[in-house]
């Protein structure tokens, strides 16, 4: 793949070259010598010469993954043998939504409950379509790559860091969730979810709703049509808990066409030639079970059984939960049960269905570096931060530790220390680390000092009490702003792998999302969002650094997915674009195009893996 993109760059250049030897007769000449002193050799010709026009159109094509995937081995048993673990008398049903059928007593889990769980929560949007669409091949015109990046290598083998390569077995692709792409949340018998209520009537009119979202729960064909077209090798997605467990509740019944649709997803991967990363809930927990919840450890190994066990064989790479380490808000009371549900699934897939898959969980994190370096308190304050959104559930997954200090020791936060049974149980249940690393900022104790905070249940910055910002102390930003918080901040990322590399200290550490969503992208015109060159650069600069961590620091970085393969809802709103392609979202048919960030992100990978 790389020697067909190479090989266009290298015409392209012969191209140019023939042109200035064509029209070089100089009519007059002038040289001027490099000083003695600079290194530097070149010298400066001017000369007149026939003009012509050329023009510089990019006749690179993008070239498509393999398919279909290979499996050379498999990562778990069959669902006819799988079968036999799990829990005895399950019952596998499905749902057709009626509203008037909330009085009708028919069981506990009968169509009357199911329409009870959903009595709950109204939409002023209905899905356009309910039928899952076949995929048709890509036009070429749709594959055709973007001028290529304009770039001021070579000037040395370091700076371009041409030497450096990266396994071919380095993860590199692109990711999404359930709720942010598939929309159809009442189809197919699927239940409420806790995000479910964004954008739900009355109380939260003021949101836009998932109903819609991408209609990916009907695309998902052509959208990995489309990856595997462009040369995307690894999909990491999300499996909608309430698709599969509508009612959430262990006992409770499975629901088929949930099964059927991740089954055919997963499928479809394979014939693509794409291999599949599967979350198995991003922040997507049944609406009636919080984390709080006494039964969340047990529910949710119930719902994890139910796909470990179908599509064990063919997943190489599991996520247990998404960003549990900020989901719970300021409720620690939830962070046992999170640590407890994940280690349950942990020891089930690796003691019970004996995977030999890996499994891991997501943390989100975006580092805090001191404001002020010479200031003793900004440095506490940056590892209070890391503390409180890192160690609270890395302490005990990775190093067998108990929760931070920092963390334990806040006035009347509602978290008591593990027992050492528990520990035990938890510790060493991440096979790697993942992240999702989308940009660093500056951390400083807030006014008052971070003890007076801490004392303060009703300080807005209570329990973390660190004050956190983008602007550096000299008054500049610390990178390109974005729509959000994402700032284009590469001169930190060494440090975001280094400090979860060396505190954690795990065998690998997978970047699990980052993306950048350009200042009212959605505002521009469909071929200027399309030309989105910041976050081109955004993806270029992080990756570059990454290469540099791990070569200059030993970080052993083992894959990368950018966040998101589309844009997408990003809780409740369609305006916050991080995705590498665009979706039309008037046309009735949810029509996706590339953009240049597309292109420029896979051209990365053909550069830089190996073989
Ligand atoms: C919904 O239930 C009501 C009451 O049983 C029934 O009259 C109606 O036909 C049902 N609607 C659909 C679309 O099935
Ligand atoms: C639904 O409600 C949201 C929020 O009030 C609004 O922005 C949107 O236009 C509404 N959509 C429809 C189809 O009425
Ligand atoms: C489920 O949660 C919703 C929203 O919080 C609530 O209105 C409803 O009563 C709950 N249902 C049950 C069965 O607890
Ligand atoms: C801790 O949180 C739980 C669940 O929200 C609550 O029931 C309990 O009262 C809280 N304890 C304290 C001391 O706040
Ligand atoms: C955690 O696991 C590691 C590796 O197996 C072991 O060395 C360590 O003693 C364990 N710590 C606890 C507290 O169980
Ligand atoms: C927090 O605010 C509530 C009322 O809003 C008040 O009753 C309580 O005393 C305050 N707590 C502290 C620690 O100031
Ligand atoms: C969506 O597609 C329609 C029909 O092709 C077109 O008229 C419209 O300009 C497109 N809008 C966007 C935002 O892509």
């Amino acid at each position: 793949m790389w020697s067909m993109w190479s090989s266009a760059w290298s015409s392209a250049l012969t191209v140019s070259s023939a042109i200035s030897a064509a029209t070089s007769t100089p009519t007059s000449v002038a040289t001027t010598a490099a000083s003695s002193s600079s290194p530097c050799t070149a010298t400066r010709t001017t000369a007149y010469s026939p003009f012509s026009y050329t023009v510089e159109t990019s006749t690179r094509y993008a070239t498509p993954v393999p398919s279909p995937l290979v499996l050379t081995t498999t990562y778990a048993p069959p669902f006819s043998e799988a079968s036999s673990l799990l829990p005895t008398g399950l019952t596998y049903t499905s749902y057709s939504l009626n509203r008037s059928l909330t009085t009708l007593q028919d069981g506990e889990y009968g169509q009357g409950a199911y329409a009870r769980l959903w009595k709950p929560l109204r939409y002023n949007t209905t899905v356009p379509f309910t039928t899952t669409v076949s995929p048709t091949p890509l036009a070429s015109s749709e594959l055709r790559a973007p001028p290529p990046l304009y770039t001021a290598c070579p000037q040395s083998a370091d700076e371009c860091l041409d030497c450096y390569k990266l396994p071919t077995d380095f993860i590199w692709g692109v990711a999404g969730s359930a709720f942010q792409i598939e929309g159809g949340l009442m189809e197919s018998g699927r239940g409420p979810s806790q995000l479910d209520t964004f954008g739900s009537l009355p109380n939260k009119e003021g949101y836009a709703n998932a109903v819609v979202a991408d209609m990916n729960y009907y695309l998902y064909k052509q959208d990995l049509a489309r990856l595997a077209a462009v040369g995307i090798p690894y999909y990491s997605f999300s499996i909608s808990w309430t698709r599969i467990v509508p009612f959430g509740t262990p006992g409770s019944p499975i629901n088929q066409p949930g099964l059927d649709h991740y089954e055919d997803l997963i499928n479809t991967c394979i014939e693509y030639g794409i291999t599949p990363i599967v979350t198995i809930s991003h922040d997507d927990a049944p609406l009636n079970l919080t984390y709080v919840d006494p039964q969340f450890p047990e529910a949710f190994l119930y719902y994890a059984q139910q796909v470990m066990s179908r599509f064990g064989n063919v997943v190489s790479h599991w996520v247990t939960l998404n960003e549990p380490n900020i989901n719970f808000g300021i409720d620690y009371y939830a962070v046992p049960n999170i640590l407890m549900g994940h280690a349950k699934v942990y020891h089930w897939y690796k003691e019970e269905l004996k995977g030999t898959g890996l499994i891991t969980l997501k943390f989100a994190n975006n580092l805090a570096v001191p404001l002020d370096s010479m200031n003793p308190e900004d440095t506490v304050a940056a590892l209070r931060y890391q503390d409180f959104i890192l160690g609270i559930i890395g302490n005990p997954i990775f190093l067998g530790q108990q929760y931070p200090s920092n963390v334990l020791n806040t006035p009347n936060i509602n978290l008591t220390a593990l027992t050492d049974e528990e520990l035990a149980y938890i510790n060493g249940t991440a096979d790697f680390w993942a992240f999702d690393p989308y940009t660093a900022g500056f951390a400083t104790s807030p006014p008052g000092g971070i003890d007076s905070c801490a004392a303060d249940m009703n300080n807005t910055l209570w329990p973390s009490c660190v004050f956190t910002t983008n602007v550096q102390q000299d008054g500049w930003l610390n990178g390109q702003a974005s729509f959000a918080y994402a700032y284009i901040a590469p001169q930190y990322v060494r440090q975001q792998l280094g400090y979860v590399w060396n505190v954690f200290k795990p065998s690998g550490v997978l970047i699990a999302e980052f993306g950048f969503n350009p200042f009212y992208e959605f505002a521009e015109t469909v071929v200027a969002q399309r030309y989105d060159l910041q976050r081109t650069l955004y993806y270029q600069w992080f990756l570059r650094e990454t290469l540099k961590s791990i070569y200059l620091d030993g970080v052993n970085v083992i894959g990368a997915l950018a966040w998101s393969f589309l844009d997408n809802d990003e809780f409740t709103s369609y305006y916050e674009q991080y995705g590498l392609q665009h979706v039309n979202r008037t046309n009735g048919e949810f029509t996706r195009s590339f953009k240049r960030s597309m292109f420029d992100y896979v051209d990365f990978f053909h550069q830089f893996v190996e073989g």
